[in-house]
């Protein structure tokens, strides 16, 4: 073990556009985590996992820059975060296999996502199978101690912790060959989505951060309520709408709503559905502006972005290397 300091790591995968749950689940953590450990962070995109569902290798290559756009757009600053593709860092794939070979196949059958996909339909390869072991090689890799993400990959995050101490066991007769990750969650750690589940790529129920004007207010309008008319109390309890809101208000801007949602009018005039999605869709486009206008500089300088992957898979593979030159040699491969 060589980093005794805090080391942040969270990927996102490149399978659609970033979403509000992406952003106020994970993305915004992971902003402020660069200011708190400077130099400790490091994010992907995380290519490796997508192909468990993307075959489309043009499409891939594409949504890889779109989420690197974004993330630099919202604020990623390559100084003091390093923003990498999961693929420029081909070890982590040896350390699955390492891993692989200490942990228990129980392990992986209980693992939520992977039952979740398979009940939705989803065709099962070994590669859906086995995508908490390849995250936990991403985790372990770097010696991450923090790790960012959504409820959705609590289970994942705490699979690594499992398998890091299996692998010590196993191979390294308990010694800390890899380090222990702990989550970290958001104060938003699960953002519900048009249809009241949880938002997400895989289930056609997002609202992308860059959305405006007529779509956005079509998407919100979108978004499923009960019949309450318009004018009457709205109930303030499991309302999704109120719940999108929330995300972008702050203590008084919450009570503030609440109050028109609780009397049904607002300044005197009716209060319904209708005005609280206008009102969500005004704040979605208002928190973004910044990070919409930066996004159009990347989207025509992609040479910048290809410059901050390519240094940040350079960082990022040292590190790497560092832990499977240690995970081999207590293997006995070397
Ligand atoms: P998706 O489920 O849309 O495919 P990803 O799996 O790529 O999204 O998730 C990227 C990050 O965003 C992860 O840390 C995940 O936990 C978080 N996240 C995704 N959806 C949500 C959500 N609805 N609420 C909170 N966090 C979320
Ligand atoms: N599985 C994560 C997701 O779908 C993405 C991911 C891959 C990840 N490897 C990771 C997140 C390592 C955190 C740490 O959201």
């Amino acid at each position: 073990m060589s980093e005794p300091t805090a080391r942040v790591l969270s990927g996102i995968q490149p399978t659609g556009d970033v979403h509000l749950g992406n952003y106020f689940g994970a993305i915004q953590n992971h902003l402020a985590l660069q200011d708190r450990y400077p130099g400790e962070c490091y994010y992907f995109v995380a290519d490796y996992h997508a192909l468990t569902t993307v075959h489309d290798a043009k499409a891939l290559r594409q949504s890889v820059r779109d989420i690197a756009i974004t993330y630099l757009a919202l604020g990623l600053d390559p100084a003091r975060a390093c923003l990498f593709r999961q693929s420029d860092v081909p070890e982590v794939t040896e350390l699955t296999w390492l891993l692989a070979c200490a942990t228990g196949r129980g392990l992986l059958e209980r693992a939520h996502a992977y039952k979740d996909k398979a009940a939705h339909g989803l065709p099962a390869s070994m590669g859906l199978f086995c995508y908490p072991i390849l995250m936990a090689a991403d985790i372990l890799a770097y010696d991450a101690s923090l790790v960012p993400v959504g409820q959705d990959q609590l289970q994942h995050v705490e699979m690594a912790q499992d398998m890091a101490t299996h692998f010590n066991e196993t191979f390294g007769a308990g010694a800390v060959v890899l380090r222990r990750p702990e989550p970290l969650m958001s104060k938003a750690p699960r953002v519900v989505g048009l249809d009241g589940e949880k938002m997400s790529k895989s289930y056609q129920n997002t609202i992308g951060l860059f959305l405006e004007g007529k779509a956005l207010r079509k998407l919100t309008s979108r978004i499923v309520t009960d019949s309450t008319p318009l004018g009457q109390p709205l109930p303030t309890e499991g309302d999704r709408v109120l719940a999108l809101l929330d995300l972008f208000l702050d203590e008084r801007g919450r009570e503030q709503v609440r109050g028109w949602y609780r009397t049904g009018a607002r300044d005197g005039q009716p209060f319904g559905y209708g005005h609280a999605k206008a009102l969500l869709a005004e704040h979605i486009e208002t928190h973004f502006a910044d990070a919409r206008a930066r996004r159009q500089h990347l989207i025509d300088h992609p040479e910048e972005v290809d410059r901050v992957l390519a240094e940040g898979g350079r960082t990022a593979r040292a590190r790497a290397i560092d832990t499977i030159e240690r995970c081999r040699s207590t293997c006995g491969l070397r």
